[in-house]
């Protein structure tokens, strides 16, 4: 419920103490693997952990690894997606990738039976589907489109892990397999392999859990960066994100995320989670021990208390616009 953490209105250091208690309270707990089917993200420190809260009036706060370094992976689904909307516009993005929930694990190779297409932008045939929308607009210039807006919403220039993108390339089969049947459903279109390579790209950009909750904010403030004020994405185009990010964002989780948690929320297999408080804060946690759907055990339990103990849940009775950030205001 909404007391164990007393949030009085006085700004800086309760978002401080409540962000140390939660940190405090989550980190003994060491469950769950690190994610090997990528060899190259097994080279992280299993026991990392950060998190950091940014605020839509550019204040962020932060505790453990929020400035460690690791790959977004899945997380970068919603912001491609966000991009994708903006650059074709919701049908025709709608006529290429649904906004269903699979209920299947991220990787699953299957599509919606009534429309044959992707189920949802956020498991991998639909992210892979929405690389191809981003490059039939932009070619060969997609990845530095994307970059420049990832970069815009953390605040700071983003580069990629080389090392990650060649080991997820190499051994990417399964998203292969997935692109090239979305070429037979007509989800995607020739050629499909820059369009794997820009996937795979974008899954192998270097973010850090404070980054994540810039980038985050960034949704929350409907697109524009409440650090630097750069507009970064479309306000429509952050809506239907959000939409679908609370819908289908923890992989075959999702359902239970927003009865427990309730928040538009993304998550990635290098470790990462980014949350988003409409109007309110983006929240960005990395610990990399995932649970069995491929979340990251810390970041779930530490989404679960921020949700309950700050208020934050879509449809708690106290959340007439959190009252951590109306305390912060
Ligand atoms: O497609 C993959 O295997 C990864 N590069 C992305 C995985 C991830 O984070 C899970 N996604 N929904």
């Amino acid at each position: 419920m909404n007391a164990a953490v007393d949030i009085p209105y006085a700004p800086h250091p309760a978002l401080e103490a409540g962000l140390a208690s939660v940190h405090e309270r989550c980190l003994p707990d060491t469950s769950g693997e690190v994610a090997t089917y990528i060899p190259e993200l097994a080279n992280v420190e299993p026991d990392a952990f950060g998190i950091a809260l940014a605020t839509i009036d550019g204040r962020l706060c932060a505790r453990g690894d929020a400035e460690r370094a690791f790959t977004i992976q899945s997380v970068s689904k919603a912001f491609s997606y966000c991009l994708a909307l903006e650059l074709l516009g919701r049908d025709e993005v709608f006529r290429h990738v649904g906004v269903e929930p699979s209920g299947d694990a991220f990787n699953a190779i299957v599509f919606d039976p009534r429309t044959g297409r992707p189920f949802n932008p956020m498991v991998n045939a639909g992210a892979i589907t929405v690389c191809g929308l981003i490059r039939s607009v932009h070619g060969d210039g997609a990845l530095d489109f994307v970059m420049e807006r990832f970069s815009g919403a953390a605040g700071r220039p983003l580069s990629i892990s080389e090392d990650v993108y060649r080991s997820e390339a190499l051994t990417g089969h399964r998203n292969r397999a997935i692109g090239h049947l979305l070429l037979t459903v007509g989800a995607a279109s020739e050629p499909i392999e820059p369009t794997l390579d820009l996937y795979f790209k974008l899954c192998s950009i270097l973010v850090t859990a404070t980054d994540l909750a810039r980038m985050g904010a960034t949704l929350a403030n409907i697109g524009v960066n409440p650090f630097t004020g750069e507009s970064v994405f479309d306000v429509a185009a952050v809506r239907d994100t959000l939409s679908v990010m609370f819908t289908c964002g923890m992989y075959d989780y999702s359902g239970n995320w927003a009865l427990d948690v309730g928040v538009p929320a993304k998550s990635g297999v290098g470790g990462g989670i980014v949350g988003v408080i409409n109007r309110q804060l983006g929240i960005g946690t990395y610990s990399p021990r995932l649970d069995r759907k491929g979340n990251s055990v810390r970041g779930l339990a530490a989404f679960r208390i921020l949700a309950d103990e700050f208020g934050l849940h879509a449809f708690e009775c106290t959340n007439y616009g959190s009252e951590l950030v109306r305390g912060v205001g």
